[in-house]
């Protein structure tokens, strides 16, 4: 059902706010449960469809992982390094490219089984030959559509040797199946990574008894070492910093806006978004940091003001890869052009995010020029309601929910269902803090 925004026009944003678990860690720690030895208790898991994705996927295969539901810990009963059992059917990623990528480091390395996998209309168009790749290098045997680029993806498991691989793009995704993948491979593994992307999996596979080294200029190398099981942990998982991205540019652009989002991770590999919004001047305070379960974790507190347009380069792009869309959003309330380049990426995610912010967000009135690997936004643009659809995107979705909250008019938001892949409290929330 579409849903109509905008219609409390001159209503702020104010209150408290806690942002469901945050994505990468959840999968990392029911996928890391899983291969672990004994019991891993999950605290704050996200409840969301993603998530519940790669759950259904590990109990295909023997996993018994409990029921995932808001403020309930989730417990996974860890089957050991080789533990999974060749699941009868295909197992569904649903609309996850974390929880395919993932998987398919996984099970490459699952000798004499057989899994194949597949996902959703827009999973089934985005590039898996980044992980397949270096995969095959190992000795992975996988196939699928378009030369093994495409999902539906069939696993032949092998025995995997150790490899040095420079990865092309920095990719956490790519970066952690070749990890998991070395946990069992004969000998050591080595990835380089031209920037280093979010260090989630090398902090958990570390914390489950892994041995893992992290070196290189700007950590971009890390290297496995097999031999030691993984052992069952007890994960809290800290507040999404890309759902509260969501909030901050909510507040930094709507008059009079005070929020505080509590619990929100704040590991250096993601947080871009608060070095863009200190650089555009917006007024956020960082409260109550301490360190959680091995992630730095804290309450940010965002009031509006002015902002300056941004200037954002390949070398930033993976520390705030997912916040590109509501940045957009940011940028056409900021004074001057804003300029993102070096973010080809962003047309292998959900969707073409370039496009589909171009497209969407200039039905409200964004004046945006698009290129291959980035886009420019025209500031000072008072945005108008209009018909928009969220293109089945769940962070689309969102950006454009802030996005009606300073046009003039309401706004039509069709598919808006998709932000419950990582957020599905989104539209509870708003409601609340725009009372
Ligand atoms: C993720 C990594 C990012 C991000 C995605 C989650 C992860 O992708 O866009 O939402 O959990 O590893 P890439 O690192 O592949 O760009």
């Amino acid at each position: 059902m579409p849903l109509a925004l905008g219609t409390t026009a001159g209503r702020s944003l104010k209150g408290r706010v806690q942002v469901p678990g945050d994505k990468s860690i959840s999968h990392r720690s029911l996928l890391f449960g899983a291969i672990a030895d004994g019991i891993t208790r999950i605290e704050g898991l996200l409840p969301a469809e993603d998530p519940l994705s790669t759950a259904a996927c590990l109990r295909a295969m023997g996993v018994s992982v409990s029921p995932i539901e808001a403020g309930q810990p989730v417990i996974v009963e860890g089957v050991g390094l080789d533990g999974f059992r060749e699941p009868e059917s295909v197992l569904d990623c649903g609309n996850s490219g974390t929880t395919m990528r993932l998987m398919l480091g996984l099970l490459a390395g699952r000798a004499g089984r057989h899994f194949v996998m597949t996902g959703d209309d827009s999973l089934r168009r985005r590039p898996m030959k980044r992980v397949g790749a270096p995969l095959s290098e190992m000795g992975a045997r996988i196939a699928g559509r378009s030369g093994g680029n495409l999902a539906p993806l069939a696993i032949s498991g092998q025995e995997l040797q150790g490899v040095t691989i420079r990865t092309p793009v920095a990719s956490a995704q790519v970066k952690s199946a070749i990890l998991l993948a070395a946990l069992t491979a004969n000998g050591s593994t080595t990835v380089i990574e031209p920037v280093q992307s979010r260090d989630h999996s090398e902090r958990m596979l570390r914390a489950f008894g892994a041995d893992l080294q992290v070196g290189g200029a700007g950590n971009t190398e890390v290297t496995v070492t097999p031999g030691q099981r993984l052992r069952g942990q007890e994960v809290i998982v800290p507040g999404d910093i890309s759902s509260a991205a969501f909030w901050l540019i909510a507040g930094a652009i709507t008059p009079g806006a005070d929020l505080t989002i509590e619990n929100v991770g704040l590991n250096p590999s993601r947080t871009g978004i608060l070095d863009v919004l200190e650089a555009m001047g917006a007024r956020i305070e960082v409260l109550n940091q301490r360190d959680v379960a091995g992630e730095p974790v804290g309450d940010l507190r965002v009031t509006h003001g002015p902002l300056q347009a941004f200037e954002i380069n390949a070398e930033l792009i993976p520390r705030l890869v997912d916040e590109i869309p509501v940045l957009a959003v940011a940028a056409c309330y900021a004074s001057g052009v804003s300029r993102v380049t070096g973010a080809e990426e962003l047309r292998v995610k959900e969707t073409d995010r370039l496009a589909v912010m171009a497209r969407q967000l200039g039905a409200m009135g964004a004046r945006i020029d698009e290129f291959s690997d980035g886009m420019t936004i025209q500031g000072e643009t008072q945005l108008h309601g209009a018909e928009v659809d969220s293109e089945t995107d769940h962070r689309v979705a969102m950006s454009l929910a802030v996005a009606a909250q300073i046009a003039t008019g309401p706004t039509t938001l069709h598919r808006p269902e998709a932000a419950a892949v990582s957020y599905p409290s989104f539209w509870d929330d708003l409601e609340r803090l725009q009372a």
